[in-house]
């Protein structure tokens, strides 16, 4: 999942294994790191977290100017020592991320051709191709050429040569890949921030390029080997070691620091003391737009399902959303009077970038609302939309999804008013209350934290958890959901209250807790009769509610959380503290991998 590369002066096995520290928040399961010494390559491996590499590096050091490093999020093969990259045949070092998807043809070829494959993992028809072009006779350049033109897929590759201690070579196609200019010192790397300890100067390479770096420059070129130009750029990443500061997780830091991000991302949008929508100079022109096409992954999606009751409610656009792995397939009409909007934190994602790309050949005009301004979602789009919420580094997302809503709800206040659904009262209103958003959250999330720390305690006993929510308050009740499963593996779904009825209701006993996320808004009768089902049933409710809420609701409950009264279109922001919260500490308790839980990426650049 992480890759980085090093032509160097001094030695470059430590600095290697330092940079996939910094990739370390993209997840992943095995690591390795190789390099090369007076023509001869080696290696060291191992499964789980870079410490068990450092301890090998340490035990057994590797000497060496030239290396490349990985870290490995498992597709083709289990996460294990053999199949941890570099993987190495005959000479030939090669680290990748991404899917070879026509590796099991190529491994039948190569195998009838004599090749004996050691690992599970489809990486090594890579080195297999490249060793077996060289023995045609091939220079380095040609094989890499010939085997870009060989594999299909998604892939960054860098390879490292045995006879050839001036280069690194590499080739992207999806996942990103960067060169770094160093001071007689060239870097690759996965992101800018792999290797902002080295260079700010960064040069991305995009889908079809090779590249060719030795110590002083690089080469880039299309697969037939005709020269390319692509600018770099001084990257904004920063060069400190992205901290915890003194929270236990970066994920608890991420959730406290949504006020301060919040009020960065809002402040990019909306005049916060005129109370007016700011003009951002995108050339979307939504008083045009018959309808919006939304499309990402995870938590982004859910992001933009609330998105679309905004933009419904409030600009009376139609939205059509779908998870981007489906979208990019069902074929949807699409016309261009339609504008598509892609939401990625990271803004890799491939499935999201794929259903840009579907979008972008249709003629659509494409928005992207990303975190990372410098990421291929980003450069792809015609209008980028940042969240602002800085680095976020645990694998579960919390402040780019209320970052993500601030952006949403900003722009469907600015569509309503393009489009005369808005007035310039209605507006004022609108800002003012979203200008109060961060001070809310802030006084929220230390007004909730102890009872949930003691609820999350209780909710730790439990097997399987039922999430419920009627309106932007469903979506919530699926990102609770998702929330706790991925960072406590306690079973959990989200539903939307009235689907209560339609199923999940046969499972209601004392053994699986019912959350219900009921602001006291116009479902909040609604969403209580659903709660009176669960209760007749003896079922236990954790109920998470406003004042207004509270007051209103006769029904005993495991426990009642419960929030200020706060603006409907601000409640989306503000109850997802309790949810967040409440997952956080579970998974506390649970003592799981807070940050970087099992199985699970940051950021997903395979389909
Ligand atoms: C992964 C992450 C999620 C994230 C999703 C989409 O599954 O674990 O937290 O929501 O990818 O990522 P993106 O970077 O496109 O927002």
């Amino acid at each position: 999942c992480g890759i980085v590369g090093i032509v160097g002066t001094q030695p470059v096995a430590g600095r290697l294994v330092d940079a996939l520290k910094r990739l370390e928040y993209r997840g992943y399961d095995s690591a390795g790191v190789a390099t090369l010494e007076n023509g001869l390559m080696d290696r060291r491996r191992a499964e789980g977290k870079l410490f068990n590499l450092e301890k090998i590096l340490s035990e057994q050091p590797l000497p060496g100017t030239l290396g490349i490093a990985h870290t490995r999020w498992a597709t083709h093969g289990v996460p294990n020592e053999t199949n941890a990259h570099p993987h190495f045949v005959e000479g030939v070092a090669v680290v990748h991320n991404g899917i070879i998807e026509n590796f099991s043809e190529l491994r039948d070829e190569l195998t009838a051709e004599g090749a004996v494959f050691t690992t599970q993992t489809d990486t090594e028809v890579v080195a297999h191709l490249l060793a077996g072009f060289r023995r045609e006779g091939m220079d380095h350049k040609a094989a890499m050429l010939a085997m870009l033109n060989r594999v299909r897929g998604a892939y960054a590759l860098v390879v490292m040569f045995a006879d050839d201690a001036d280069h690194l070579y590499a080739g992207r196609f999806g996942p990103p890949l960067a060169i770094g200019h160093g001071r007689g010192e060239m870097f690759l790397g996965s992101d800018a921030i792999a290797l902002s300890p080295f260079t700010n100067k960064i040069t991305y390479l995009v889908d079809g390029d090779c590249a060719i770096i030795n110590h002083r420059s690089a080469e880039i070129m299309d697969y037939t080997g005709r020269p390319v130009k692509r600018a770099s750029q001084i990257s904004q990443a920063s060069a400190f070691l992205v901290d915890k500061g003194n929270h236990r997780h970066f994920m608890e830091k991420e959730i406290y620091e949504q006020p301060e991000v919040i009020s960065h991302a809002l402040s990019h949008y909306v005049d916060l003391g005129a109370h007016t929508i700011k003009q951002t100079g995108h050339d979307i022109d939504f008083a045009k737009l018959r309808g919006l096409a939304i499309s990402a992954c995870g938590t982004a999606y859910l992001a933009g399902l609330i998105g679309k009751y905004w933009f419904e409610r409030y600009a009376r656009l139609p939205v059509e959303i779908d998870v981007a792995s489906e979208f990019r397939y069902r074929e949807m009409p699409l016309s261009t009077d339609q504008a598509a909007f892609f939401i990625s934190q990271s803004g890799e994602t491939a499935d999201t970038l794929a259903s840009l790309r579907y979008c972008k050949e249709a003629g659509l005009k494409i928005g992207a609302i990303v975190n990372v301004r410098e990421s291929t979602i980003a450069r792809e789009a015609d209008a980028m939309f940042p969240i602002l919420a800085g680095p976020e580094i645990g694998v579960a997302s919390t402040k780019a999804f209320t970052c993500q809503l601030a952006v949403l709800a900003s722009l469907a206040i600015e569509a309503g008013k393009a489009r005369g659904h808005i007035d310039a009262a209605q507006e004022k209103t609108m800002v003012r209350h979203l200008a109060e958003l961060p001070r809310i959250m802030s006084a929220v999330a230390n007004l909730i934290q102890p009872q949930i720390e003691n609820l999350s305690r209780e909710l730790s006993k439990f097997k399987d958890v039922l999430y419920l929510g009627r309106g932007t308050s469903f979506p919530l009740a699926l990102e609770g959901a998702l929330k706790l499963k991925e960072i406590s593996y306690i079973h959990a779904e989200g539903y939307a209250a009235g689907e209560l009825k339609h199923g999940p209701i046969a499972l209601i006993d004392e053994n699986m807790p019912v959350i219900v996320i009921a602001p006291h808004d116009r479902f909040f009768e609604k969403t209580v009769s659903n709660m009176q089902e669960v209760a007749a049933r003896g079922g236990r409710i954790i109920f998470i509610t406003d004042e207004n809420g509270a007051a209103a609701s006769k029904l005993e409950t495991m426990a009642t959380i419960i929030l200020p009264n706060v603006d409907e279109i601000l409640s989306p922001m503000v109850f997802s503290l309790p949810i967040q919260l409440l997952a956080y500490h579970t998974a506390v308790f649970m003592g799981t991998d807070v940050d970087q839980p099992r199985n699970l990426a940051k950021s997903v650049t395979v389909e």
